[in-house]
């Protein structure tokens, strides 16, 4: 998917963000193999620990959709700086491709791309679980 159609959907979505304690929103699009994508916002709680990112909702979003193979994590949050995923959507997203490509808008509409690899090297898999259950 070209870099400003995805930013294109990104802008579209990103005001479904329920984030009324932050005041931060965030939108994610998770890119298929074949062109095929899912998107989620950030909805947050009043249990604040129960707040899902944007990144998380895109990627379950992706699978509910029935798709496999998620090749790119495309982000865009409204801010100077580049929003990377915390640590437990790297998690999430690396369950399902630990080689994914993240792309990062910011608020400039500047992209910095990034590998998953490399935000999160060293990650447990279901490869560590092998044998042991
Ligand atoms: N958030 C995301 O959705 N994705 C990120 O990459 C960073 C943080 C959300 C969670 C919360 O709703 C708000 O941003 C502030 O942390």
């Amino acid at each position: 998917m070209r870099k400003i159609e995805a930013l294109q959907v990104l802008k579209n979505t990103i005001g479904k963000a329920y984030c009324p304690y932050s005041g931060f929103p965030v939108a994610a699009l998770v890119e298929g193999e074949n062109g095929e994508y899912a998107t989620g916002v950030n909805v947050e709680n009043s249990s604040f620990g129960l707040t899902i990112c944007a990144e998380r909702s895109a990627m379950f979003n992706f699978i509910i959709n029935g798709y496999k193979n998620p090749i790119r994590v495309f982000l865009y949050a409204p801010t100077e700086e580049f929003t990377t995923p915390c640590g437990a959507c790297r998690q999430v997203l690396s369950e399902f491709n630990p080689n994914m490509e993240i792309v990062i808008f910011n608020k400039e509409e500047d992209f910095k791309t990034f590998k998953l690899s490399t935000l999160l090297p060293e990650c447990f898999s279901g490869e560590n679980l092998k044998g042991k259950l």
